[in-house]
């Protein structure tokens, strides 16, 4: 780990690191580093289920809206090393900007499409491209080399805490056929309910408080999907509108994949099967977001 490399090349020395049985594997961890235990179950996710596991560190201007939120972004390599490297991570690829994107920003992108225009996408026009964009040049960035012949696997690990992020990745591995598996890894929350955020430090403590709103207005409805009830948003919504630090921005009961809200009356009909419930809300400066896989029991 430390390792700051251009290109990666990982060839069949280290593909042999933690060589078990089955086909070899690389893991693909991309951040945005300012690492919290949330980015360190991605890696440990990557490192348990793969020989070779690269992690990269690199805020990406393209899919920052706003010049000041790019600017106070943390940035903390040294410890985002250490924290990788002690979750077992092989190789951390931190480039800088010239060197992922030399001569200016490129010019040919990747178009999120309509998965991207709601929701998140909503307040933060063009953010999933830059997103799209940059991991795409990832995966071929960090792509590993068969050798003797054979296939390596490759796999590339993404936060649930980024739900949209998630369906949008998988949407363009499907449309644009890239030949990586997507992994994604459950939310890690503080024990009191807060989903981690490397935006969390920017809350005060009473921010921080009133933001305890989000994840339990979630829980309300878990618990209905879980009772088979009908999952009516407007309590949980009553109860976040009743936090005066937090502005809400939206809260909705939508299919996993699609983000599109359930087709079925869900104030009327009892919920069975599964969905995802998210929400988005300013607290203080910061823009909050979080959801929960609902499935009845
Ligand atoms: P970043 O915000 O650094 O997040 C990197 C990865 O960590 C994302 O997949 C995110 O969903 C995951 N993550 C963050 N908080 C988490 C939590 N509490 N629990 C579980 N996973 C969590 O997301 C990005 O960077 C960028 O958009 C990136 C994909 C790197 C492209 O620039």
């Amino acid at each position: 780990a430390g390792t700051r490399r251009r290109s990666l090349e990982v060839g069949a020395e280290n593909v042999r690191v933690r060589r078990s049985a089955g086909t070899p594997s690389l893991g693909l961890v991309p951040t945005m580093g300012a690492l919290h235990a949330g980015h360190r179950a991605l890696a440990e996710s990557a490192v348990a289920g793969n020989d070779v596991v690269v992690a990269s560190v690199f805020v990406n201007p393209l899919q920052f809206g706003d010049a000041a939120d790019l600017e106070r972004y943390p940035r903390t390599l040294e410890a985002d090393a250490a924290l990788l490297e002690e979750a077992g991570v092989d190789i951390v690829f931190a480039p800088s900007v010239e060197e992922m994107y030399p001569g200016g920003e490129p010019e040919v992108r990747v178009t999120a499409g309509p998965l991207a225009e709601k929701w998140e996408g909503a307040s933060r026009p063009g953010h999933f491209d830059g997103v799209c964009t940059v991991v795409s040049k990832l995966f071929h960035l960090a792509m590993p080399g068969g050798f003797d012949g054979g296939r390596v696997a490759y796999r590339a690990y993404f936060g649930q805490k980024d739900a949209q992020q998630v369906a949008v990745v998988r949407r363009m591995v499907k449309d644009l056929d890239f030949p990586v598996e997507v992994v994604a890894v459950p939310i890690v929350r503080d024990a009191d309910g807060l989903a981690l955020s490397s935006r969390n430090r920017f809350l005060s403590g009473q921010e921080r408080d009133a933001a305890l709103v989000l994840s339990r207005a979630l829980r309300l409805l878990e618990a209905r999907a879980w009772a088979h009830e009908p999952l009516n948003p407007d309590d949980a919504e009553e109860l976040i509108r009743s936090q005066p630090l937090v502005e809400l921005d939206y809260l909705d009961v939508v299919d996993t994949d699609t983000l599109e809200p359930l087709a079925f009356n869900c104030r009327e009909t009892p919920f069975t099967g599964e969905a995802l419930a998210i929400v988005a809300a300013k607290v203080g400066p910061v823009r909050l977001i979080d959801n929960m896989p609902l499935r009845a029991r």
